[in-house]
């Protein structure tokens, strides 16, 4: 949502406005419930942090973007960068991790690497904005729609999606995906998405074979190992981003195939 509306919606719609601060209190609160029945779990660095009192100069916390940034926060608040501390999965492996400190490089906010400390649980807005500027709005928060900044994290993505046509042809993890809700922009289906720009390149026979059959392109085009949750760790995964067909994908529904 844009500026002049989401201001507008807070003055001119008072139910409306009310609804998103229950969301934006409810959130806080499970967020710091989670955050302090998590320290128990792990014994070094896990989170008081999302209590405002222990963050860092600079760092302000994602409630105090929601005071002029509802819808952002709304859309943020749900996903799994929002967890990615609190993951049930991601627990199970930090336990077994050898530094579980530098996890947090990319599954929380403010990561130091000198002292192991991180700011924030979860990947917040001030991850991708940076710390909050004292006279923003007057002053810009850092805005990098780059794939530098994804891949920062998601190392092994950016890796495949370098290699990739659409990383030669500069098609950005933002064409395709939403920023703060991670959905890919046409959520209903990934078909719609890719048939923006490749209706025509899909009409040979084999594209064809398999149209109308509930088969999403993805099926194809988009596949991941099945022990994913152990090869994501370290942001190592493969995540399927080359869009190439791997060799094996055609045996998954034809068994007759080798
Ligand atoms: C994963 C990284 C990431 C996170 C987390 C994130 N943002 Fe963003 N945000 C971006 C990027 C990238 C853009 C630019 C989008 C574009 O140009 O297409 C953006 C754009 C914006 C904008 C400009 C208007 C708009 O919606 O495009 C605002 C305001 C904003 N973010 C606020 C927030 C707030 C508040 C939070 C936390 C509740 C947040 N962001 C969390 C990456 C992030
Ligand atoms: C006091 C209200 C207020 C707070 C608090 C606030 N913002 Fe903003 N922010 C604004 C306004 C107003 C704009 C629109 C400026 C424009 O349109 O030029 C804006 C614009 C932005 C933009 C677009 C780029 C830019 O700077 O113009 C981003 C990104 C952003 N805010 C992120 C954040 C994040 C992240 C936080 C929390 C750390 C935050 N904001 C806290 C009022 C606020
Ligand atoms: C600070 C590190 C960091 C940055 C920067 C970051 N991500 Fe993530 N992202 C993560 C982590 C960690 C997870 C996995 C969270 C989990 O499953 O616990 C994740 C998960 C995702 C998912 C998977 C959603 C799902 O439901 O499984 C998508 C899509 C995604 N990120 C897209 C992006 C995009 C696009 C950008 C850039 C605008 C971005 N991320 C920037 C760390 C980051
Ligand atoms: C051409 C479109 C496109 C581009 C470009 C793209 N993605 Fe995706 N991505 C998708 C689709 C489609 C999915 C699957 C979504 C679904 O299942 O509904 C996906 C899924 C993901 C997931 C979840 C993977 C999983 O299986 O858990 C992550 C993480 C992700 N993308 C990150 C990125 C990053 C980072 C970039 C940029 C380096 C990027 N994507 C570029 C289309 C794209
Ligand atoms: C924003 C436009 C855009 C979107 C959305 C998009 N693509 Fe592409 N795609 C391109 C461009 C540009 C190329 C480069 C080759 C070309 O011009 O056809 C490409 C190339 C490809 C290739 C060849 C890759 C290679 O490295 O050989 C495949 C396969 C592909 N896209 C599949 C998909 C699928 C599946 C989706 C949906 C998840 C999708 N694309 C979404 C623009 C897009
Ligand atoms: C049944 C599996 C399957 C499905 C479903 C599928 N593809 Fe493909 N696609 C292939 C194979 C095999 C190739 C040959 C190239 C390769 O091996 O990567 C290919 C090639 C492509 C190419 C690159 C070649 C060219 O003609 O430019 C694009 C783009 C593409 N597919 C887009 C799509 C889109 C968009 C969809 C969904 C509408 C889709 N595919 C669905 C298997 C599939
Ligand atoms: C370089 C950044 C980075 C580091 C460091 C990192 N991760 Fe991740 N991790 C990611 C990203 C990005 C994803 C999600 C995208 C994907 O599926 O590839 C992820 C996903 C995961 C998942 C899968 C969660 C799920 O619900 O499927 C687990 C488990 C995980 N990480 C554990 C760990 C552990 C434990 C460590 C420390 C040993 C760690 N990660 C360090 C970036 C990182
Ligand atoms: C997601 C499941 C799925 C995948 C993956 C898949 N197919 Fe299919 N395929 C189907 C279905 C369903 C049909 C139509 C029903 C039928 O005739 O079996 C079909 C039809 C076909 C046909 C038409 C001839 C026929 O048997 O009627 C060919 C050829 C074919 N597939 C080849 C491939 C190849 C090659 C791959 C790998 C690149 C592949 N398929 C991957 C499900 C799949």
């Amino acid at each position: 949502m844009n500026r002049m509306s989401t201001a507008s919606l807070r003055l001119n719609s008072p139910w409306l406005a009310l609804l998103l601060s229950a969301v934006i209190l409810v959130t806080s609160i499970t967020l710091t419930v989670m955050a302090s029945s998590g320290q128990a779990g792990v014994g070094a660095p896990l989170p008081d942090a999302i209590g405002l009192s222990s963050l860092a100069p600079g760092f302000r916390g994602p409630q105090h973007c929601a005071e002029c940034h509802p819808s952002e926060f709304y859309d943020w608040s749900g996903t799994t960068h929002a967890k990615a501390s609190f993951d049930p999965i991601f627990r199970e492996f930090l336990h077994e991790a050898q530094e579980p400190g530098e996890c947090f490089a990319c599954h929380a906010t403010g990561y130091n690497a000198v002292t192991g400390q991180f700011v924030m649980a979860g990947v917040t807005c001030e991850a991708c904005h940076g710390p909050y500027r004292d006279s923003h709005p007057g002053q810009s928060m850092e805005m990098a729609a780059s794939d530098e900044l994804c891949g920062s994290c998601h190392t092994s993505t950016l890796i495949e999606w370098e290699a990739s046509l659409h990383g030669q042809a500069g098609i950005a993890c933002v064409a395709c995906h939403a920023v703060h809700t991670q959905k890919t922009h046409v959520a209903a289906s990934a078909d719609a998405l890719c048939a923006g720009c490749h209706e025509q390149s899909t009409r040979d026979a084999m594209h064809l074979a398999h149209k109308g059959e509930n088969i999403r392109c993805i099926s194809c085009h988009l596949s991941r190992p099945e022990d994913q949750a152990a090869q994501a760790v370290s942001g190592h995964a493969v995540t399927g981003h080359s869009f190439a067909v791997s060799s094996d994908v055609c045996a998954d529904c034809h068994e007759d195939q080798p």
